[in-house]
């Protein structure tokens, strides 16, 4: 049985130690709340803010996500959000850092840690994941600045002859380093290996190359002394590329999730919590519900969500940079992330999304 309350930050308790951990991870699936993901790169927020002609300054980023880090009632559904160094190190108007402003709502704070991705020698079109150079450090400061848990992400691209062993491998064996230096430094790692939608790949092939995925970071995992008690997975559902011809049901889309994530994922994993990779949000919704609601044996771990785009795209639409829409945008914030939490529940129902107040 997972408990929902939050352990006491690290510094009243001195050092790591594995309950702690394991308490943490737990308290951050426990439930029916959700990850948000608001830990994009500033160029990645650049892009965003530049698609909708929002300007692309520190200041509106800034105020981006301070609608969002204070949206009221944040907490009914989220149990964790995660950041970007710069957001991590930047305030409220009122002078409050964010991390503080999450911790006073009852959220725990997260930190994106890598330093995203890099062509891999001699792999042509495929991606390594940067960052550990220096890592120790670096989670020693976010751990002072208040983050709890954090995020590492490694792409995998479907093609005809890939990914290849050699993606695969670096890959894994980053993100089991990773993991290994956050459980050290007293943080949860969120090990995000995500296989990209870009493709005409059927779901069928997506089943098998996460599958595959999956097998290799969690032999690494293990090869680096992680404990999966105190670790989350962050996957991708099993999908179709976003160009295969045949697009599967919700429920098929479902059940390949599932049967997939069975035969690779340990029971002893605290969590599972899906990213969006580019879904609409009401699909990704409608499929987590589907996930979460089908008639089946139970399941071993907690499924729940670490959305970005899935729960900010309407709202970042609303605020468009302005701060007389910031209440509106909160609102839809509110709305996307309480339909999350109903399907968590398998509770969802899709007429819902249509109304945001
Ligand atoms: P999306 O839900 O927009 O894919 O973002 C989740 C995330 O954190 C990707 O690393």
């Amino acid at each position: 049985m997972t408990t929902s309350a939050l352990p006491a930050p690290l510094s009243s308790l001195g050092a790591p130690s594995m309950p702690h951990l394991v308490s943490t991870a737990n308290a951050l699936v426990a439930g029916d709340k959700g990850l948000l993901a608001i830990d994009e790169s500033i160029p990645t927020c650049n892009r965003r803010f530049a698609r909708l002609g929002i300007a692309q300054t520190e200041q509106n980023r800034r105020a981006y996500r301070e609608l969002i880090v204070t949206t009221p009632r944040l907490a009914d559904s989220i149990s964790g959000v995660i950041l970007c160094d710069e957001t991590i190190r930047q305030h409220t108007t009122d002078g409050d850092p964010f991390a503080t402003v999450l911790m006073n709502a009852g959220i725990a704070p997260g930190i994106k840690v890598d330093r995203g991705t890099q062509p891999m020698a001699g792999h042509s079109g495929e991606r390594v994941t940067e960052g550990l150079d220096g890592l120790r450090e670096r989670l020693t400061q976010y751990v002072a600045l208040g983050a709890r848990f954090a995020k590492w992400r490694a792409v995998f691209t479907i093609g005809e002859t890939l990914p290849s062993r050699g993606c695969v491998q670096a890959n894994a064996h980053a993100l089991a380093r990773y993991a290994a230096l956050c459980q050290e430094a007293g943080l949860v790692p969120v090990v995000e290996p995500e296989i990209l939608m870009t493709g005409e790949h059927t779901v069928t092939r997506c089943g098998a190359v996460t599958e595959d995925v999956l097998r290799e970071v969690f032999s690494q995992l293990h090869t680096q002394g992680v404990a999966l008690e105190g670790t989350l997975l962050k996957a991708n559902m099993v999908l179709p590329g976003s160009a295969c011809p045949i697009q599967p049901t919700v429920e098929t889309v479902a059940e390949a999730t599932i049967s997939c994530l069975r035969r690779v994922v340990p029971a002893a994993v605290a969590g599972i919590v899906f990213l969006s990779g580019g879904q609409s949000g009401d699909l990704a919704t409608t499929r987590l519900n589907a996930i979460n609601a089908a008639d089946r044996q139970p399941l071993p771990w907690p499924v729940g969500f670490s959305f970005g785009r899935a729960i900010q795209q309407p709202a970042l639409t609303i605020w468009g940079g302005q701060d007389t829409n910031a209440d509106g945008a909160q609102s839809a914030i509110r709305h996307r992330a309480q339909n999350n939490q109903d399907a968590r529940r398998g509770e969802y129902a899709r007429t819902t999304v249509l109304a945001p107040t």
